[in-house]
């Protein structure tokens, strides 16, 4: 059978976190006197900690001092931490696991593409860690999606090229990354949103039957 890499992101896409991205931004951003929107929350889906930081100081015009700008960073962290505490096996989005299966039963690469320096121990905590043969996130990525870096480096490591690839993502940021590499982007979540990917499903559940080996196909 022929082989494709899936790259996953994770927020968003694998779990339901990107809601805690959001809160924690926003109590942030509220201890500097700045509002933003579920709407402008989509600038920051797939956006690193700190260009996310930037984003939300310029849309409220202020500065910060390196130091303070350090400093919210590990605040806003220290927040999404605590909302992820609890965080199981029950918030793997469906359809997750059983695609994951299905793909580990054909033998196919996969992997994890994630900007987030959060990433190994949410998989651990999910209790699906063991099915990324490759963790490429943001403790070793430097250049922040929708550069392609994190997904190249993922289709390197799985020794596979970036056209036999394909990326699961949430974000615009990550569509584009996905695009900007040569790769297959599959957008999970509203298509108007996402309209820059390949194909849009509102979740793993709405692929048709036999997705896979439609992809594998391709
Ligand atoms: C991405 C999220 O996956 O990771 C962003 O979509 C987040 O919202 C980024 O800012 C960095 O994550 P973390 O956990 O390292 O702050
Ligand atoms: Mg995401």
């Amino acid at each position: 059978m022929s082989k494709k890499a899936f790259i996953f992101d994770l927020d968003g896409v694998i779990v339901d976190t990107a809601k805690f991205h959001f809160i924690a931004w926003q109590r942030l951003a509220a201890s500097l006197g700045i509002n933003f929107t579920e709407h402008e929350n989509e600038q920051l889906k797939g956006v690193s900690r700190v260009d996310s930081l930037k984003k939300i100081l310029e849309w409220g015009n202020e500065e910060l001092s390196p130091a303070d700008f350090q400093l919210k960073m590990n605040q806003k962290n220290e927040e999404y931490l605590d909302l992820i505490e609890s965080l199981d096996t029950t918030d793997i989005l469906p359809g997750v696991q059983d695609f994951l299966i299905a793909l580990r039963s054909k033998n196919q690469p996969i992997a994890l593409g994630s900007a987030s320096k959060n990433a190994r121990p949410i998989l651990e905590k999910l209790q699906i860690i063991d099915f990324f043969e490759v963790i490429v996130d943001g403790t070793n990525v430097t250049k922040a999606k929708p550069d392609p870096e994190v997904f190249l480096s993922a289709c390197q490591q799985l020794h596979m090229p970036a056209h036999k690839s394909i990326v699961f993502e949430d974000s615009v940021a990550g569509v584009q990354a996905a695009n900007n590499a040569g790769m297959l982007s599959i957008g999970l979540g509203d298509a108007n949103t996402l309209h820059e990917a390949s194909v849009v499903f509102e979740s793993f559940t709405d692929m048709p039957q036999d997705y896979i080996n439609t992809l594998l196909q391709q």
